[in-house]
């Protein structure tokens, strides 16, 4: 996959690419529902493809929201939609997936397969940046500790205002799901001139980020080695 704006290859952090290569062929891609498959497909014509949800990362959401019986969750960041899908199909008939993106484009790319898969339904699609769009549910007062799930796979940098929101629409219990934790594998190594500015800004941040939730005592949490890095975050109080 060419990632001309980033210096590292690909999303995922295992450093074999044969070993990559086998969990995919093994345990992912032959489980991968068609619809699932195609918006792939037609995501991978899209210019900033790499943006979009890896298949390993977006089965493990699945088997995740189906482990937290998981009825009501928020996505930020849908891009076209392979995590939402991968949300969406783990929900039971009645669960409802608000995904906020001000890109309506991009979602309308993979909204055939979402359709196809029969899951438009339990998908709430809001246009709008996200901060805006918390508040205004936080203001009305009616959502505080109602969500089980949130995967936030946004605008990195405001990641840390996104928590603080969330961690009064997520129940005690529930989870949120930080994407991209680890930046392409580049936390551990020495900065290097030649990255983007942005990419060095984005690392400086989710260095910060990863030591907030570590001391955060109201989360338990877990960093899991999947795609870009998973942190994932259950509410303890
Ligand atoms: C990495 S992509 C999301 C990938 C997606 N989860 C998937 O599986 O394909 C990031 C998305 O965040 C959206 N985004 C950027 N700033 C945002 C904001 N302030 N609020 C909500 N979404 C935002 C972008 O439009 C883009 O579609």
């Amino acid at each position: 996959m060419s990632t001309p704006n980033f210096p590292h290859q690909e999303k995922t952090l295992l450093k074999n690419d044969a070993l990559h290569k086998y969990i995919l062929e093994t345990s992912v891609l032959p489980r991968e529902l068609e619809q699932l498959k195609e918006l792939r497909d037609v995501t991978n014509e899209h210019p900033r493809s790499v943006m979009s949800t890896p298949p390993e990362e977006g089965q493990f959401l699945t088997l995740l929201v189906k482990l937290l019986n998981a009825k009501k969750t928020i996505e930020i960041g849908v891009f076209t939609g392979y995590s939402l899908l991968c949300t969406a199909l783990a929900l039971p008939a009645d669960g409802k997936i608000t995904a906020i993106d001000p890109d309506r484009a991009t979602f309308e790319l993979g909204l055939p397969f979402i359709k196809k898969a029969g899951v438009e339904s339990k998908i709430n699609f809001v246009e709008s940046e996200a901060l805006p769009y918390l508040d205004n549910i936080l203001e009305e007062g009616k959502e505080e500790g109602s969500y089980d799930f949130a995967f936030i796979d946004a605008d990195k940098l405001n990641y840390e205002n996104y928590h603080e929101r969330l961690m009064k629409l997520v129940k005690v219990g529930g989870v949120i799901a930080y994407d991209n934790t680890l930046w392409f594998g580049s936390l551990a190594e020495p900065p290097n001139r030649e990255w983007p500015e942005r990419f060095h800004s984005v690392r400086e941040f989710f260095l910060n980020f990863n030591k907030m939730l570590a001391s955060d005592s109201r989360i338990e949490i877990s960093q899991i080695c999947i795609g870009d890095g998973l942190t994932l975050c259950r509410r303890l109080a």
